[in-house]
């Protein structure tokens, strides 16, 4: 305690004999501070007041495709999509879940809406990707593509199945790189600008123990997305974003905080 006090009286003692210096740190902080505030204040007006952009205007009226549009993120965003006025494309394994969302999106935002059913993990050999990009062909023009399909498997990597190990890459790395190199033709027709949004997610940038592979798998996918962001900047707008937990199917209980949408 007496250490402490000591302490406290010689930075009061420095500070009464050199008022330059005292006035000098208080501004630091006072500018330290303020940019804190201010970045504080941009996210509020960003995420609360500030209106969201006109997308049809921007990019046209043709179709907003979505990956893994059967559940969770990818089936909020398919609707928040028609809500803007796009036709829809809903991509996924489910055929009923799908068709199900489809119905309900196509009553409640009058748009029209397509289903492709493709299980993305599968080995893609010329055969399959041939095939993906024949479903894929009902979309001529596209606006948006949502990059969203994804999974994860939860395990120590030495726990770990060869078959989820698979899965996750197969899923969340070879199918987001192919589908998205079967869309940019699609996306380059469009007359307008066009977009395209990856799903990565923190785990791409924080070590995450037991979560291993599904992390470098999302690494993989934020790259991806920054470089073809670079890549295709004459035409497309590619955003990544490196999602935090959200409760879904793939997140149900683990990573689940208070604040969790
Ligand atoms: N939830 C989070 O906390 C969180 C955080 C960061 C990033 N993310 C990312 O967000 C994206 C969506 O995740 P989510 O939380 O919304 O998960 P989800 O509710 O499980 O939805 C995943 C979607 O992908 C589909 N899907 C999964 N495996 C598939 C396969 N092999 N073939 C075709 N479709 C398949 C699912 O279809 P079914 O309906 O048939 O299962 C579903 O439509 C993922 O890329 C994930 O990595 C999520």
């Amino acid at each position: 305690m007496d250490k402490i006090s000591d302490a406290l009286q010689s930075v009061r003692d420095l500070a009464d004999s050199n008022k330059e210096l005292t006035y000098a740190f208080a501004a630091i902080g006072a500018g330290v501070v303020g940019l804190k505030l201010a970045k504080c204040l941009r996210s509020v007006y960003r995420y609360t007041i500030r209106p969201s952009h006109n997308l049809a205007k921007r990019y046209g009226d043709n179709w907003a495709v979505v990956t893994g549009a059967s559940d969770g993120i990818g089936k909020a965003l398919a609707f928040e999509l028609a809500s803007k006025g796009f036709k829809v494309g809903l991509v996924g394994r489910n055929q009923d879940k799908l068709e199900a969302v489809a119905k309900d999106i196509a009553e409640q935002h009058k748009v029209e809406t397509k289903v492709v059913v493709f299980d993305f993990n599968v080995h893609y050999t010329a055969e399959k990707i041939a095939e993906l990009s024949e479903l894929l062909g009902v979309f001529e023009k596209v606006s948006i593509l949502v990059n969203n399909v994804g999974m994860a498997s939860y395990n120590p990597l030495e726990k770990m199945t060869d078959e989820n190990i698979h899965k996750q890459i197969n899923v969340n790395v070879v199918g987001t790189t192919v589908v998205s190199k079967i869309m940019i033709p699609k996306l380059r027709a469009n007359e307008n600008r066009a977009a395209m949004l990856i799903i990565a997610s923190i785990a791409a940038e924080s070590p995450c123990p037991n979560l291993a592979v599904y992390s470098a798998t999302k690494s993989y996918d934020y790259q991806l997305g920054l470089s073809l962001a670079q890549e295709l900047k004459d035409k497309i707008d590619v955003t990544v974003v490196n999602t935090a937990s959200v409760k879904s199917n793939m997140n149900s209980g683990r990573f689940l905080f208070t604040i969790t949408p």
